[in-house]
């Protein structure tokens, strides 16, 4: 069966859609089965793979509210690698499924009920998630195993951590495989108030038991350049360059310490 990983942060622009698009790139190119589901209506996942999420038969919320068969939405973007698109649909899903009680009578349980059959056929199953906690991270504490958080060192991101730690808490009670897998410290610059943050994060995740892992994903307006440019995530670009070779290092190294990849 394969593990369910979800990148998850409250706070907007916190890498994400990088590091899920990344982190499926690597994890393909190493020969595991992939699916990478979009759960968040800005559809970055199709528009990182050069796809428009608009013009999709089916995306993620049709499999949530209408029983489209997930296989009916996968599309394959390389070796290894498929994913289900999200676009401007899933902005009204909490208005769709929360008015029809007697559809869905259970709605925090959706994509677990989605993905059912997904974990059978891929090795990993790698979730990218809107910047909310709303009725979307509730279905996906519901299923994930492992949840990674990107951590910006700054006071926001900081307090969107706090929180996060605390729903995934609430969350374990039901389903006991949910853990934190790592903060990932990301846009991290040289700064005193980047070094402070830092500190404060390693000991927050300290005192929670929780992995802040080694690998730093640093600020860069290279690497945001870089990003889109290729019509795929960086780790799988067929060119190379020093920004490329730079990023993708950063996510392999990323990818091993978190046991992803041997
Ligand atoms: N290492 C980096 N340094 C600086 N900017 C980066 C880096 N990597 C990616 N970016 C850029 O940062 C922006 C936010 O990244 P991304 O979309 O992955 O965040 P997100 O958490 O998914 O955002 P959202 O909450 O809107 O979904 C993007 O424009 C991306 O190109
Ligand atoms: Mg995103």
């Amino acid at each position: 069966m394969g593990t369910v990983i979800a990148v998850s942060a409250n706070k907007g622009g916190s890498l994400k859609t990088s590091i899920s698009t990344n982190l499926a790139g690597v994890i393909s190119k190493n020969g595991k089965k992939v699916c990478l589901i979009d759960l968040d209506n800005q559809g970055n996942v199709a528009i990182t793979f050069g796809k428009n999420p608009d013009d999709l038969e089916y995306t993620i919320y049709d499999v949530l509210v209408s029983d489209v068969d997930p296989f009916a939405a996968i599309i394959n973007v390389s070796d290894n690698l498929d994913i289900i698109a999200a676009n401007d649909d899933m902005a009204y899903l909490e208005i769709d499924v929360l008015t029809k009680v007697k559809k869905y009578p259970k709605p925090l349980n959706l994509l677990s009920k989605s993905i059912e059959q997904l974990k059978e056929k891929y090795d990993y199953i790698i979730i990218d998630t809107p910047p909310q906690m709303g009725m979307i991270a509730a279905n996906v504490f519901n299923c994930a195993e492992d949840i990674i958080i990107p951590y910006h060192p700054e006071v926001y991101s900081f307090r969107s951590m706090v929180k996060s730690m605390k729903a995934i808490k609430q969350f374990q009670k039901d389903n006991n495989k949910l853990k934190i897998k790592a903060v990932v410290p990301v846009k991290v610059k040289k700064t005193l108030t980047h070094e402070a943050f830092l500190d404060s994060g390693k000991a927050l995740c300290e005192q929670n038991d929780v992995y802040f892992s080694n690998t730093i994903i640093s600020e860069s307006i290279k690497y945001t350049e870089a990003v889109g440019r290729y019509r795929k995530p960086i780790t799988l670009a067929t060119e190379s360059s020093k920004v490329i070779d730079q990023y993708s290092e950063i996510y392999n190294t990323l990818t091993k310490e978190l046991n992803y990849i041997g």
